[in-house]
């Protein structure tokens, strides 16, 4: 176990990387089971569960290898084998492999999901596409066993769900004849898979919006591809550089991804520049406007955001009322905050109110969930004194290096091993 020791208060000051997109990486690893020919890929982050994945794919037979963001996949040799059950229990994301293996091997075995503590995480959008798609399903109480023969080009309702949809593409690329799927989700990192795939030969259309009509080809051809950058880590740090009053350079800040965002910055008062379509400064900003926060699929404001922004919540005049639409267990950050002296006021597990501004104090917290994690980080940097977060390996799912990268902004902040007696 380790933990984050943070100092504050402090002010942020240069330029952070951001690294590649987590949300992005994970389908395009998936994506590459569909391939003879070997994938590389480039600006992967090195975060677990990237290397969490990788473990899924070796335990498939499939060779990769991982070194400096470069990642080399090569999946001719996988074998007709289901993934570790044990491997795809421990990593929601281990979805996305149902359908590229179903293409692959004409059949699947995936454990029921792990819940997790922002939500129970259903797949009913899941199941039902690639049931409409010809699958047969037949579910035990330890999960569901799909076969396929042939999957069936159909038109699909991804009720907007992000990994749904990608695993409908996923299993329309190859499939002969002309799938569309409704109400597709159009993240950024959606949009990345369907760049990765026709960049591979693959015919989709209508990426970026709700929605894609997929003509299926006959193979993927062997590319090389940069994973975009991370658009929540981006937001993340660009929260931190303006809760911290800082002056932070966010290199990799696509501001196309970023409407929302940038939209509630203006509401709220934030003295920031765009430099460049993927360079954003932040500069001093004192007086922050209290505002709204309700969270929605692609273009809206991103649920992964909801918790970093309550920090900004904390330092803005007056109440800030927060909205959580997506998940129903994405507000357990809010006890922690407390813990550290702000002033919240949780209504349900959809809805709470933030009232600032309030001087923050050192306390010791934990982080329930990957993006709970990151924000009680900022919380840290701004609070008066000591904190001590535990259970970051949490946060090391899908931040790389960060509290190398706080430290390079001026945090006193650093990671040690927790002695088994406390
Ligand atoms: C993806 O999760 C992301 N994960 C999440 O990021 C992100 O929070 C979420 O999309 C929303 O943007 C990855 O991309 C790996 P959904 P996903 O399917 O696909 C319900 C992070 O911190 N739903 O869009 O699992 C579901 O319960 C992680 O990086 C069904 O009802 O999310 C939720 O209420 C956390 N049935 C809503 O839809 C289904 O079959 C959104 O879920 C699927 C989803």
């Amino acid at each position: 176990m380790e933990q984050l020791i943070i100092n504050g208060p402090s002010k942020l000051k240069g330029t952070v990387k951001i690294s590649g997109a987590k949300n992005a990486a994970l389908p395009i690893i998936a994506a590459s089971l569909l391939f003879r020919q070997d994938v590389t890929l480039t600006n992967v982050p090195d975060i677990k569960d990237v290397r969490a994945l990788l473990g899924i794919l070796d335990s498939l037979g499939a060779e990769t290898t991982f070194k400096k963001n470069v990642l080399k996949i090569s999946a001719g040799k996988i074998q007709e084998v289901d993934p570790d059950p044990e491997l795809v229990k421990r990593l929601r994301a281990s979805i996305l492999t149902l359908a590229p293996l179903l293409v692959r091997n004409k059949k699947v075995f995936i454990p029921h999901p792990g819940g997790c503590l922002i939500g129970s995480r259903p797949m009913d959008v899941h199941l039902s596409a690639l049931k409409r798609m010809g699958a047969e399903i037949i579910s035990d109480s330890n999960g569901y066993q799909l076969e396929a023969d042939k999957l069936m080009p159909s038109h699909i309702c991804a009720e907007f769900s992000v990994t749904g949809t990608e695993n409908v593409i996923m299993a329309a690329v190859l499939t002969e004849g002309e799938t569309t799927i409704s109400l597709a989700a159009s993240e950024p990192h959606v949009q990345d898979l369907c760049n990765f795939l026709i960049t591979a030969g693959a015919k989709i259309e209508g990426v970026g919006t709700h929605n894609l009509t997929i003509t299926g080809v006959d193979k993927l051809k062997k590319i090389s591809y940069q994973i975009i950058p991370d658009q929540i880590e981006s937001g993340t740090f660009a929260i931190a550089a303006i809760a911290t009053k800082g002056e932070v350079l966010v290199d990799g800040f696509v501001t196309a991804h970023q409407e929302s965002l940038l939209s509630k910055f203006d509401h709220i008062g934030v003295n920031y520049e765009v430099i460049s379509p993927t360079k954003l400064q932040i500069r001093p900003t004192h007086n922050l406007k209290n505002f709204k926060i309700r969270t929605e699929i692609y273009p809206g404001f991103p649920t992964d955001l909801q918790a970093p922004m309550s920090i900004l919540a904390t330092q803005s005049d007056g109440s800030s009322e927060i909205y959580e639409t997506i998940f129903e267990g994405r507000l357990g950050y809010i006890s922690e905050l407390s813990k550290m002296g702000a002033s919240c006021v949780t209504r349900d597990a959809h809805q709470a109110s933030i009232t600032g501004p309030t001087p923050l104090f050192g306390a010791r917290i934990t982080s329930f969930d990957l993006r709970a994690g990151a924000t009680l980080i900022i919380a840290a940097l701004i609070a008066q004194g000591e904190s001590r977060l535990d259970q970051i390996e949490i946060i090391d799912r899908g931040y790389e290096n960060i509290e190398h990268k706080f430290k390079l902004l001026g945090a006193n902040i650093r990671r040690v091993a927790l002695r088994e007696i406390e």
